[in-house]
C-alpha cells in the first residue's frame, strides 16, 4: 500500500505548474442537461462501407451536451500557466503531427478521446437507442480532471461529474438494467478519481471522486490504471501512443521496421529516478544504476520533473535498439513507457504483477513468459544477469508476439477508412469485450424478450 499513498506524483508532476487562472478566454455556455436527447432523427450514414462484426453488439453514444466533452477543450489553456496543454487535446487527442505520416506527439492522457473518435465512426454504432444493446458515455473523464483539478471548493471540482451521472441515470435506458450495459472510457488513472470522500479541504488534494459515485457501480469502464483492489468494473485499456495509423498496410510497415530493428544493446531504460521515499524509490534506483554501469544498456534518463513529453524519436529509438526494456513502477503501478516499448517491438521487463498483468487482460497474451520478462524481488539487484540468460531463441519469439500485440494496442487514426484497417485496435477489442460482459449479464439476468442481439 506504500507505493499507493505515494502514487499522487504522476499528477502531482503535471499539476506542479497547476495555477489558478481566473481570466475567462472563451465564451461559455452552460447547455441544458435536459438537452441530453436521443437522437434516433440524426441521419445515420447512408452506407455504411463496413458490416458490424458479430462480436460487436450495437452500441449507441449518448448525444451529451458539449460541456461534457468538446466543450472541455474550451479550458485547456487553463490547465497549466507555462505550458499550452491545448496542442496536446489537438487532432481529437492525437496531439501535433510528428514528421512522419500518422506520427502525432500524444500525450499520455487522452485515452477517452481517441476512443470517442473512434466510436463515432465505428459501423457497429447504432443511432437508434432501441437497437442498442450497449450504450457509450461519452464523457472526456480526463480532460475534466485536469480542467477542475485546481478548484479547490470540492463541490465545484466534482460537480460537472456528478451532475453527468444524475442525469445519466435518470434516462430510461439506464434505467432499464441499472447501467449494466453502459460503458464510460477513462484516459486517467482511477487513483485520480477516488479522492478521500471525507475529504473536507481541496487545498491538497487535486482529484475529484467521480469513480466513487454510486451511479457507476454497474457501469463498465475501460481505464489505462485500474484500481487493483476495488475496481472490479474497471477494465485495463493501453495508454496512447504515437503512432495512429490509417490502414493495416502502414501497420505492417511498421511492424516489418521494427522486426529488422538492429538490436545492439541487450536492454534499455527511459525514465526518471523517484525521490527518497517514494514507493518507486527502490525499483527506479536499482534500474537507474544496473543500466547505468553496463555497456549493455541504453539510459535515457529523464530528470525529475522533466517529463518525456515531446520525445518520441528520443524513447522510441533507445527501444528499437534493445531487446528489453525495462518497466519499473513511478508515480503508479502502470506506465505508458509499456505501450511504446511494444510499439518498438522491445520485449518489457515488469517488476510487479500489478504495473501489466493485472491491468490489461484485455489486450495481452494469457501466458505471461510469451511476452514478457518478470524481474521477482530476490533478482532486483542483477537485471543483466537475468535478461543474459533467457536463450536466443526464446527473446526472438517473445519479440514476436509482441510485435503481433502493436495493432491491438494502437489507437488508430479516428477518420481511417473501415475497409483499410483490418485488424482490431485499442477501441474494437474493448468493444468485442463489453460485449462480451453485456451478453453474459442479460444471459445470466434471464433476459430473453429484448433484442438478444
Ligand atoms: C472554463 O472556461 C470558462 C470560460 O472561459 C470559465 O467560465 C470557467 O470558469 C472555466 N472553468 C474552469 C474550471 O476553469
Ligand atoms: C477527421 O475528419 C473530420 C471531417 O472531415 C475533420 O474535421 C477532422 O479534423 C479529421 N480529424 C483529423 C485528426 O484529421
Ligand atoms: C429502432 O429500433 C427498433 C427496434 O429494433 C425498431 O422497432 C424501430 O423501428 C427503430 N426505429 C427507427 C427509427 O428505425
Ligand atoms: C463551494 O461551492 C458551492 C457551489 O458553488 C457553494 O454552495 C459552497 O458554498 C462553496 N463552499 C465554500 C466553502 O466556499
Ligand atoms: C446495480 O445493479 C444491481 C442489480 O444487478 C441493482 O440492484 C443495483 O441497484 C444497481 N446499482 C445502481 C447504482 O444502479
Ligand atoms: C551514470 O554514471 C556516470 C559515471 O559514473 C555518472 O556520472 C552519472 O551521473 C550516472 N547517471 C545517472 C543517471 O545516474
Amino acid at each position: 500500500m506504500s507505493l499507493l499513498l505515494t502514487m499522487n506524483v504522476k499528477v502531482l508532476t503535471f499539476l506542479f505548474f497547476f495555477s489558478v487562472v481566473s481570466y475567462l478566454l472563451y465564451p461559455y455556455t452552460n447547455s441544458n442537461l435536459d438537452a441530453i436527447k436521443y437522437s434516433e432523427t440524426e441521419k445515420e450514414p447512408p452506407t455504411k462501407s463496413k458490416q458490424c462484426a458479430p462480436d460487436i453488439a450495437p452500441f449507441y453514444i449518448y448525444d451529451l451536451p458539449d460541456r461534457f466533452n468538446e466543450g472541455l477543450l474550451n479550458n485547456c489553456s487553463d490547465i497549466d500557466r507555462w505550458k499550452d496543454m491545448c496542442s496536446y487535446f489537438a487532432n481529437q487527442g492525437m496531439g501535433q503531427p510528428l514528421n512522419k505520416p500518422n506520427w502525432y506527439n500524444t500525450y499520455q492522457f487522452t485515452a477517452d478521446m481517441l476512443f470517442y473518435g473512434r466510436a463515432v465512426n465505428h459501423p457497429c454504432r447504432t443511432y437508434n437507442s432501441s437497437s442498442a444493446l450497449m450504450f457509450y458515455i461519452p464523457f472526456y473523464a480526463s480532460l475534466y480532471t485536469h480542467v477542475f483539478s485546481h478548484e479547490i471548493n470540492l463541490t465545484r471540482r466534482d460537480a460537472l461529474g456528478v451532475d453527468l451521472l444524475d442525469h445519466i441515470s435518470k434516462q430510461p435506458t439506464f434505467q432499464r438494467h441499472h447501467g449494466h450495459d453502459h460503458f464510460l472510457p477513462v484516459g486517467l488513472m482511477a487513483m485520480d478519481f477516488l479522492r478521500n470522500p471525507e475529504e473536507k479541504d481541496g487545498k491538497t488534494s487535486h482529484g475529484n471522486k467521480f469513480l466513487t459515485l454510486p451511479q457507476l457501480s454497474n457501469v463498465s469502464i475501460p481505464i489505462i490504471e485500474r484500481d487493483i483492489y476495488n475496481g472490479k468494473n474497471q477494465f485495463g485499456i493501453p495508454y496512447p501512443s504515437y503512432f495512429h495509423p490509417k490502414s493495416k498496410a502502414e501497420m505492417r510497415i511498421w511492424q516489418d521496421e521494427v522486426r529488422r530493428s538492429e538490436r545492439t544493446h541487450l536492454f534499455s531504460f527511459v525514465g526518471g529516478g523517484r525521490m527518497k521515499g517514494h514507493g518507486s524509490e527502490k525499483f527506479r534506483t536499482a534500474v537507474i544504476n544496473q543500466c547505468n554501469n553496463t555497456e549493455n544498456c541504453i539510459l535515457v534518463f529523464c530528470k525529475y520533473w522533466i517529463v518525456t513529453w515531446d520525445a518520441a524519436d528520443e524513447t522510441l529509438g533507445a527501444m528499437k535498439r534493445a531487446h528489453f526494456c525495462l518497466q519499473p513502477p513511478g508515480d503508479t503501478w502502470t506506465r505508458r513507457s509499456i505501450f511504446d516499448s511494444i510499439l518498438a517491438g522491445c520485449v518489457p521487463v515488469f517488476f510487479s504483477d500489478n504495473t501489466a498483468y493485472k491491468q490489461y487482460t484485455w489486450y495481452i497474451p494469457e501466458i505471461r513468459e510469451d511476452w514478457s520478462v518478470l524481474i521477482g524481488p530476490d533478482q532486483l539487484d542483477r537485471i543483466e544477469e537475468v535478461l543474459s540468460q533467457i536463450p536466443q531463441e526464446e527473446v526472438e519469439r517473445m519479440r514476436e508476439a509482441v510485435i503481433g500485440m502493436i495493432p491491438h494496442v494502437t489507437y488508430m487514426h479516428p477518420n481511417a477508412s473501415w475497409t483499410e484497417i483490418g485488424s482490431r485496435d485499442v477501441v474494437d477489442t474493448a468493444l468485442v469485450e463489453l460485449t462480451k460482459r453485456v451478453r453474459e449479464f442479460k444471459h445470466n439476468a434471464g433476459v430473453t424478450q429484448e433484442n438478444n442481439l
